[in-house]
């Protein structure tokens, strides 16, 4: 068979991206990587831990190697993220006696924070997911209550994309969050972009993180929920995509001794199902790409999330990096 990749078949919808650390990129998925996508996320290397460890020092080198690599590969990259609830240093909240910051503290350091990242990235990141997860899981209230919440109110997220478009007025700035397509949470999410819209704030689209599973979303739901965030005047990426081959409410179930973690031949149809289902309507909605959450099964964030010790089969490559049934529903249309 020629050597077509998914960014091949999709070259006239949109680019199909993928989720990588440094050493994927030295590696033995390095071909894979070059022959089936042509845009990069970084996984961890550009979260505020990982890349701003100490409020005086900053860790390029992941960030700066995928960078280089894709800039030399001729990839677009995502920038992921500049300002989340999880995977930020404690230093950020706290001053030198260990006391909560004010929030004219905190947003400076925010501010210090994403103009130094988006500034060392300008013109070699295309889009940026500027605030993740900010919208709380249950209607309690609007916004998640994190430290940022805490110490700023709301504030923290309209000054993050001020930032971000201020260090670079070229780059596309998302909103990126999970469960977008349930219908509660959907319109919560929808209720606050529209406020951002609707106040001036320089945000430019919407990052629908697509950890989904062999159970949901419903057709029918997942063009709803494209349809609603595109009526806002955002563009609109599938930005973390994986189809669980488990359903996400029963993942907290505890696992039985003898459970094997098996990727039976029904499963593999039931996943091949699901990413036919949603792969056709992408291509008939207005999405703007598409990136998978890690490369093939032999490793992805699923294996051990939220159910400890637990294998999962995600994406479109099996543990040996070859298609696997759901990958041919996805190319053969
Ligand atoms: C995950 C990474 O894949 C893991 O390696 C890490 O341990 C935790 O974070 N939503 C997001 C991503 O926005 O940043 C998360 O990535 C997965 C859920």
């Amino acid at each position: 068979r020629a050597q077509q990749g998914l960014k091949d078949y999709y070259r006239d919808y949109f680019p199909i991206g993928v989720a990588v650390s440094a050493r994927d990129l030295t590696g033995p998925d390095t071909t894979l990587i070059l022959q089936q996508f042509n845009s990069l996320t970084p996984e961890n290397a550009m979260k505020m831990g990982p890349i701003h460890p100490e409020e005086n020092r900053y860790n390029w080198k992941d960030a700066d190697a995928i960078v280089d690599f894709a800039v030399s590969r001729h990839l677009r990259v995502r920038g992921h993220n500049l300002c989340w609830h999880e995977q930020t240093p404690a230093w950020m909240f706290k001053d030198a006696n260990g006391n909560p910051v004010t929030k004219e503290v905190l947003l400076q350091r925010l501010k210090e924070h994403i103009t130094t990242v988006v500034s060392r990235y300008k013109g070699k990141i295309y889009a940026w997911d500027v605030v993740n997860e900010a919208v709380a899981d249950d209607s309690t209230s609007l916004i998640r209550n994190s430290p940022w919440y805490a110490i700023c109110g709301e504030d923290f997220i309209a000054k993050a994309f001020e930032y971000a478009h201020a260090a670079d007025p070229d780059a596309l700035l998302f909103y990126n969050d999970y469960n977008t397509e349930r219908p509660e949470k959907r319109e919560r999410v929808y209720k606050l972009l529209q406020h951002l819209v609707a106040s001036g704030v320089p945000i430019n689209g919407v990052g629908l993180q697509g950890h989904w599973s062999i159970f949901e979303p419903t057709a029918s739901e997942l063009r709803t929920a494209i349809d609603r965030f595109a009526a806002i005047g955002l563009k609109v990426q599938i930005t973390e995509l994986d189809i669980s081959v488990y359903p996400w409410e029963k993942n907290r179930r505890p696992r039985r001794p003898d459970e094997h973690d098996e990727f039976t031949p029904l499963l593999q149809q039931q996943q091949a199902d699901q990413y036919k289902m949603i792969f056709s309507i992408f291509r008939h909605s207005p999405i703007g790409g598409i990136t998978f959450w890690n490369i093939t099964d032999r490793r992805t964030w699923l294996d051990n999330y939220p159910v400890p010790g637990r294998k999962n089969y995600p994406l479109l490559f099996d543990t040996n990096g070859q298609p696997k049934k759901a990958f041919w529903e996805v190319v053969n249309f």
